[in-house]
């Protein structure tokens, strides 16, 4: 008979080195912020927000968490930033590839500009590349059976009038999160997506122009759950993070999980 499972609930992440791209704000400072909590050997903040970043890592406490900037478009600062975490921490066991942006809500296929898009495309699709092209090369290096998770959305599997680069951009970290799931897979390697609804952070507030609660307000009948007032919260966000990450999904690769009150756009 198989035995039971005693899940000690603070222990989710212990002893594993953590990367965590877009840590300084929204949906990645609350995934470090939970990680915090599951004793990891160290969580390295990666972001071009040098003041937010390093605020984030010292409230989290510097003996278990630390800041480097990277800008997720330059492959060398990618690949920088997993030597450094590798040498001065001595492995990588999970990346959180999450940075993103948007270039607003309204881009559209006859007017968008394709320096926006080219820009949108070098951090969100490119960057994602890196980020998992470096983790999945050093976990390969140092015989680490990691997790890699990428953050994609809604819509990277469904469609809006606008946001046109954002949503080709999203598409496409679900093919990169599939292909390297059934190539790293041999390794041990687990590649995975988590895709958010509507959230009210900074990034879709810019898009906007609201706040956090003009973003839940604008998006709660977008979701079954939104008709008994539940909204989207970036811990929600942080809790399937930390699922995909840890070994409570030891056999879950190539999966995009919705985080998206039962949304049938994605
Ligand atoms: N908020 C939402 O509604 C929502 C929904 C679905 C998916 N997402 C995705 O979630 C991820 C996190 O976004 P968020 O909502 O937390 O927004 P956010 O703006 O709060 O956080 C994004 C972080 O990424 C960082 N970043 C931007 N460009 C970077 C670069 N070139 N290199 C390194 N870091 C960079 C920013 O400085 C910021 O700290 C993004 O990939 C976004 O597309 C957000």
């Amino acid at each position: 008979m198989a035995e039971a499972v005693v899940q000690n609930d603070k222990k989710r992440l212990e002893g594993k080195v953590i990367i965590v791209t877009g840590g300084a704000s929204g949906i990645g400072e609350a995934t470090a912020r939970l990680f915090a909590n599951h004793n990891p050997s160290m969580i390295v903040i990666a972001d071009i927000q040098d003041q937010k970043g390093h605020a984030v890592a010292a409230t989290i406490g510097s003996q278990i968490c630390s800041y480097i900037h990277c800008d997720v478009s330059d492959e060398l600062q990618v690949k920088s930033m997993v030597d450094f975490t590798v040498k001065s921490y001595g492995r990588l066991d999970i990346m959180f590839s999450n940075a993103g942006i948007t270039n607003g809500c309204h881009q559209g296929v006859i007017d968008i500009e394709l320096s926006d898009y080219d820009n949108l495309m070098a951090i969100n699709t490119r960057g994602m590349l890196a980020c998992v092209k470096h983790a999945g090369k050093a976990m390969i290096d140092g015989g680490v059976k990691g997790s890699i998770v990428c953050t994609a959305s809604t819509l990277a599997s469904s469609a809006w009038d606008g946001y046109l680069d954002y949503i080709m951009s999203k598409h496409a970290v679900l093919g990169l999160m599939r292909a390297a799931s059934q190539e790293l897979g041999k390794y041990g390697i687990r590649v995975n997506c988590v895709s958010p609804s509507a959230v009210g952070t900074p990034m879709p507030c810019k898009a906007f122009g609201t706040d956090a609660e003009g973003i839940e307000k604008m998006f709660l009948n977008s979701t079954p759950l939104g008709g008994a007032g539940l909204v989207l919260k970036v811990n929600h966000v942080a809790d399937a993070v930390l699922f995909l990450a840890s070994d409570d999904s030891a056999f879950i690769t190539g999966h995009n999980l919705g985080v998206n009150g039962g949304s049938l756009l994605g």
